[in-house]
């Protein structure tokens, strides 16, 4: 990365390190650590061995950086930001997960393909878990500000939804790996939100306490990302099978997350 920099015209200096003390007092600790998915493994069947690896390397990292962001990256990705907040035992302003600026970057991407549009110019959600059950929210999805339901059919509609759904594990197929280059740039959307307290409103993993109607658990929705973390979780008006269906998707995660013991 520190040699790409001079072609791609950054000059940010990155230490690689395999001490924690070389990261004290960070701001942002963002926690990729884990198993990636195989083929043919859903994100869920990573969860007990990723449960050790996120549990140690995040109260290794936020022992010397307690007042930090964490940012869970991690399959299940759900479930390893109940293990990350346990972990460290920040409030739940300051840990969050990245799977919703992901879910929603594919969405945008198939949009366009169908569209031909730009993608500067597609506007969409996806919420709920980062899994088969996620919701992408279709009455949130316009192309220069037209609903999207007015200019591509149900049917292929509903066909790009379960291409988000099914979008990581079409990646692992062809990479045998889980993918990394649209993860990475999400995480670096929120990174920068948080840093540069832009307060950007971006799809995140948050731990709800009440909000849509869940409690106690983390889940996609919206959030006002700035210095202090998630700053305010917002509430959309859903359609009510999107309200059923993100209701299903918080079944998925308590699923998983009654996994972890
Ligand atoms: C993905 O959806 C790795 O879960 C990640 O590609």
């Amino acid at each position: 990365m520190n040699e790409a920099g001079p072609v791609l015209n950054y000059e940010a200096r990155i230490t690689g390190t395999n001490g924690y003390e070389e990261t004290a007092g960070s701001d942002v600790i963002v926690i990729t650590s884990g198993k990636p998915r195989a083929p043919g493994m859903s994100r869920d069947d990573l969860v007990t061995t990723n449960q050790a690896i996120v549990k140690s390397v995040t109260e290794q990292a936020a022992a010397v950086s307690p007042e930090a962001i964490v940012v869970a990256v991690t399959n299940p990705l759900d479930a390893m930001c109940h293990v990350a907040k346990a972990a460290c035992d920040f409030p739940r302003e300051r840990v969050v997960g990245m799977a919703g600026i992901l879910d929603t970057a594919r969405f945008r991407a198939f949009i366009s393909f169908e569209t031909s549009a730009s993608v500067r110019d597609i506007q969409t959600l996806v919420l709920g878990s980062h899994g088969d059950q996620m919701v992408p929210v279709v009455s949130a999805s316009s192309v220069g500000g037209v609903p999207l339901t007015r200019i591509v059919s149900n049917e292929t509609i509903a066909a790009m939804v379960e291409r988000v759904r099914k979008g990581g594990g079409e990646i692992v197929n062809l990479l045998s790996t889980s993918a990394w280059y649209a993860p990475g740039a999400a995480v670096a959307e929120m990174v920068a939100s948080i840093v540069l307290d832009q307060k950007r409103v971006l799809p995140c993993t948050a731990y709800l306490e009440g909000e849509y109607g869940i409690d106690g658990l983390y889940m996609g929705v919206p959030v006002r990302l700035g210095a202090a973390g998630v700053e305010e979780i917002i509430t959309l008006d859903l359609t009510a099978d999107e309200r059923a269906a993100l209701a299903q998707s918080a079944q998925a995660v308590r699923d998983v997350v009654s996994i972890l013991g």
